[in-house]
């Protein structure tokens, strides 16, 4: 169900200027009508114990000053709330609840007399962050595609905001950069064809079935790990436009080989994974933490994260393109999940990082994103592949959504969506998967079940 019907009101008209009439019209139509398509939704969804609800919200809901009436803004900001509390009540039922945020993309609502469109379009696209794109319907489509299909199977609860990092960046320090054309949104049946994409820690887990996934879509991939058996294997499972290099992401020179070795190899490199990572011992805490334990976790998660956007950017502003994807995790996005403070601390460091340098190569074409799961059965937590079942049953159970798993390949779907043009807007964001685990106050949920 996407609950998309909306209209704007009156812009620009200060507060003593609106009329009831027309606060209660905005209201009535963008967030009664979406709160009675829910309702209506939930009512047959709930009985099959599946469905997605989908809205469609705005970049006016993140940000302001963006020439929005009080009226438009306020029903979009209870578009959000609505998603955030109807993902928590309709978890338990196996009801998928998400809302795209768009900026301006220019349609009747924007643009009544389609002969503005294109000036309208260039005039937002100066404003903009990112360079080089344009926000079309496709965008905003696209989005809600991924958002509607089973490979988003365990995002719920989520704002999809599809701005080019625009929500995130102070536009009074930053300079506004050159523009450029447009882009075709058509999606290709290989999703990533002819694009080159490096993988960290694409040995195992969430890296291993990325590599795989972004292969089956058409990209050249190479996989970057120190687990060198498993690291081959899997490029020479892969065979053709695969291969395997060791890095070890502490280390600037292994970093610096790694993309260079993607210029050497294939003259570009489109996409960058930082996905390495490793888990603090569980339930560790701050007093008995070692320095020598921060220093390895912050140096793997965080500087080896770093390490791999600044060598990517490197190569990727003279194309005044590229894509930078980072693993964050769902502890970005709550606390007590039992990881510990290193951990949570170098996520938190990604997470910064994914919003700083989105608005600092916003500016040459580049978009950074970052994912942050819930639990995976990899070996990351499980190094025991006889328990991955056992493991998947205790975060499922202890997940908001009910009826799905968060396997290796749901992360692996976001990172497909978010390196495609598909999301050629989309920059700065924090995708959780976590069907909406992070939102809910697991205390009073339980109270209230029982
Ligand atoms: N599994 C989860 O529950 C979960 C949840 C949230 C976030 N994450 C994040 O997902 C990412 C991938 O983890 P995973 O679950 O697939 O685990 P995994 O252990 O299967 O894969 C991690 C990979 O990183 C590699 N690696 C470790 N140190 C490295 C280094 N110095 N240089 C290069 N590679 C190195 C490992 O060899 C391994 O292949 C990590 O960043 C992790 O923090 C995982």
């Amino acid at each position: 169900m996407y609950n998309n019907a909306g209209i704007h009101g009156s812009t620009m008209k200060s507060i003593p200027d609106l009329t009831k009439s027309e606060i209660d019209q905005v209201i009535g139509v963008n967030l009664i009508g979406s709160m009675f398509g829910a309702k209506h939704a939930a009512r047959v969804m709930m009985a099959q114990r599946k469905g997605c609800i989908l809205f469609t919200a705005s970049l006016s809901a993140v940000i302001s000053g963006l020439l929005a009436s009080n009226a438009y803004v306020v029903s979009k900001y209870g578009i959000l709330g609505l998603t955030k509390n109807l993902a928590a009540e309709l978890g338990p039922y196996g009801i998928r609840v998400n809302c795209v945020s768009p900026y301006a993309v220019a349609t009747p609502m924007t643009v009544p007399d389609p002969s503005m469109a294109s000036e309208l379009e260039a005039s937002w696209s100066a404003m903009s962050n990112l360079k080089g794109e344009i926000l079309k319907p496709e965008g905003v489509a696209n989005a809600a595609l991924y958002l509607a299909s089973d490979e988003a199977n365990y995002v719920s609860g989520v704002n999809l905001v599809i701005d080019g990092g625009f929500s995130i960046l102070n536009p009074t320090i930053f300079i506004e950069g050159k523009m450029s054309g447009a882009s075709s949104l058509i999606s290709p049946l290989k999703r990533l064809a002819g694009k080159v994409a490096i993988l960290t820690g694409g040995a195992s887990g969430i890296g291993a079935t990325t590599a795989t996934l972004f292969h089956k879509n058409g990209a050249k991939v190479i996989i970057a790990d120190i687990q060198d058996t498993k690291g081959e294997a899997l490029a020479n499972k892969l065979g053709e436009n695969a291969c395997y290099i060791h890095c070890d992401v502490t280390k600037e020179d292994d970093i610096r080989n790694l993309t260079d070795a993607a210029i050497a190899k294939h003259g570009k490199l489109d996409i960058m994974y930082s996905n390495a990572g490793i888990l603090d011992r569980p339930l560790c805490c701050i007093i008995d933490t070692p320095k020598s334990e921060i220093d390895q976790i912050l140096g793997i998660n965080l500087v080896g994260a770093m390490l791999g956007a600044k060598h990517a950017a490197r190569v990727m502003v003279p194309n005044q393109k590229g894509c930078i994807l980072f693993t964050a995790s769902a502890c970005t996005a709550i606390g007590g999940l039992l990881a510990g403070n290193s951990y949570v601390v170098s996520k938190y460091g990604v997470l910064g990082l994914t919003k700083n340098l989105a608005a600092e190569l916003g500016q040459h074409g580049i978009r950074v994103n970052c994912i942050s799961p819930y639990g995976v059965a990899t070996p990351l937590i499980v190094p025991n592949e006889a328990e991955i079942t056992s493991m998947e049953i205790s975060l499922a159970a202890m997940g908001n959504l009910k009826g799905e798993i968060l396997k290796p390949e749901g992360v692996a779907q976001a990172a497909l969506y978010l390196a495609s043009d598909e999301a050629n807007y989309v920059s700065g964001l924090n995708l959780v998967v976590d069907g909406g685990f992070s939102i809910i106050n697991p205390t009073i949920m339980k109270a209230y079940i029982q």
